[in-house]
């Protein structure tokens, strides 16, 4: 079994980034530098504790949640929370574009 695990990030462009197995997406993604926040809540946010919402993307195929607030997520549809998510399977993410906080700007059509 590789220790690493292919997952395609989905912006303007896509990328395929070889994450160590097991690492949390939010850190991933902020390892090869992709935003995951709003512009205030880059500086201003948990630190991964699944906290305040604000690292939230979209990811197929979608794991099943382990904490409690990527569950509620799940329940009512919202995007998940990267900080929340484990690699351990190769994924692919979409980035969303926020506002501020961690509000989710609609997708251009
Ligand atoms: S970083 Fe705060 S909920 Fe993910």
């Amino acid at each position: 079994m590789s220790d690493t695990v292919p997952v395609t990030v989905v912006d303007d462009s896509e990328t395929t980034i070889a994450v160590e197995r097991g690492r949390t997406l939010r850190d991933a993604l902020l390892d090869h530098d992709f935003a995951v926040y709003g512009t205030v809540s880059r500086h201003a946010n948990c630190g991964g504790r699944g906290l305040c919402a604000t690292c939230t993307v979209e990811v197929d195929p979608a794991p099943e949640p382990t904490h409690w607030h990527d569950a509620a997520a799940v329940r009512f549809g919202y995007p998940r929370l990267s900080c929340c998510l484990t690699v351990d399977e190769p994924m692919r993410v979409r980035l969303l574009d926020k506002y501020v906080w961690g509000q989710v700007l609609p997708r251009p059509e």
